[in-house]
């Protein structure tokens, strides 16, 4: 078997469509949606992240506030700009990237985003609704793999899916959304044992270590006919590639996510998706089904993707 490529260029490409048709209609309808990005140091790759969400909003249409900050910035200051960010009606969406310098707590601050306002789905607020099935603002990453898996129609009910990854930023949102699907999730980490034989029995694998040196997917862990996402990023020899052995798995696995042009794509989509979804509910009509809780996910969605291969639901 050699598996079919998963696109996240394509699909990306398809999700900031949409946005850039919902961007034209809040803006005729008086409103401008805007992302402040704050990020605090001089981390090179955090900064490209940076500047590629700057990039793709302006590209959709999205007004942008760029915020750059020093290493040294206080935590107690860097709390007073996401305050007067929050109270700042010209501003829809909030992204502190992370990490932050080891002085500054991230939960503190994540904290402090107004849940109206966290485009990247972060709060403890937007992690509560999200357990509950709730949550109009997702992670962009974990929600990124999900359209993915929309888009190709991979159906997950009752599918073993394995996760390599426990963080808030992509392991436990996906926990939820996979769940909300009926597939059977396994979290695994650094201290799982015997990650090989659980990764053999998985018809999904989700891998997001991004460590080469400690952990490479090899085609031995991988069943035949597994569908792999691979959502990691590092580098061989100065080359862009991710967790997995690509070329090796791929002759066993049905489905896979190359690095570049997989998953990575999906992030920024996602957070412009969401931007359009925080400024869609500033203007009240999302906001009020949000709070009656009859807000259905699609119901709420202004830019739904398309899905040329079915629903996947
Ligand atoms: N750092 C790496 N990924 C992300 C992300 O999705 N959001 C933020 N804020 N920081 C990140």
């Amino acid at each position: 078997m050699v598996a079919q490529i998963i696109s996240g260029l394509a699909v990306a490409q398809d999700v900031k469509e949409r946005v850039k048709m919902a961007v034209e209609e809040l803006k005729s309808q008086g409103v401008m949606p805007c992302l402040a990005t704050v990020l605090v140091g001089d981390d090179p790759a955090s900064a490209t992240y940076v500047n590629n969400k700057q990039k793709t909003a302006k590209e959709l249409g999205i007004a942008t506030r760029d915020h750059r900050l020093a290493a040294t910035f206080g935590q107690d200051e860097l709390l007073e700009m996401v305050k007067l960010l929050n109270s700042d009606p010209e501003i829809h969406g909030i992204l502190v990237q992370l990490p932050l310098p080891k002085h500054i707590d991230e939960f503190t601050i994540i904290n402090a985003i107004s849940p109206l306002k966290d485009v990247d789905g972060l709060t403890p607020y937007s992690a509560g609704m999200l357990q509950n099935g709730m949550a109009l603002l997702k992670p962009c990453t974990p929600s990124g793999v999900m359209e993915l898996f929309d888009y190709y129609n991979i159906t997950l009910e009752g599918r073993d899916v394995v996760i390599i990854n426990r963080s808030n930023l992509v392991g436990k949102p996906l926990v939820f959304m996979l769940l909300e699907r009926n597939a059977t999730v396994t979290v695994c980490h650094s201290k799982t044992k015997d990650l090989p034989a659980r990764l053999r029995q998985a018809d999904v694998i989700i891998t997001a270590v991004g460590n080469r040196q400690r952990f490479t997917l090899t085609a031995d862990m991988v069943k035949e006919g597994a569908v792999v996402i691979d959502v990691a990023t590092s580098r061989i020899n100065g080359k862009l590639a991710g967790d997995c052995d690509f070329d090796a798995v791929r002759q066993k696995a049905a489905w896979i996510t190359p690095v570049p042009g997989g998953v990575g794509p999906m992030t920024i989509a996602m957070l412009m998706k969401n931007t359009v979804a925080a400024a869609s509910v500033s203007r009240g009509i999302s906001a009020e089904r949000h709070a009656q809780g009859k807000a259905k996910d699609t119901a709420r969605d202004p830019c739904k993707t398309r899905r040329p291969f079915g629903t996947g639901r």
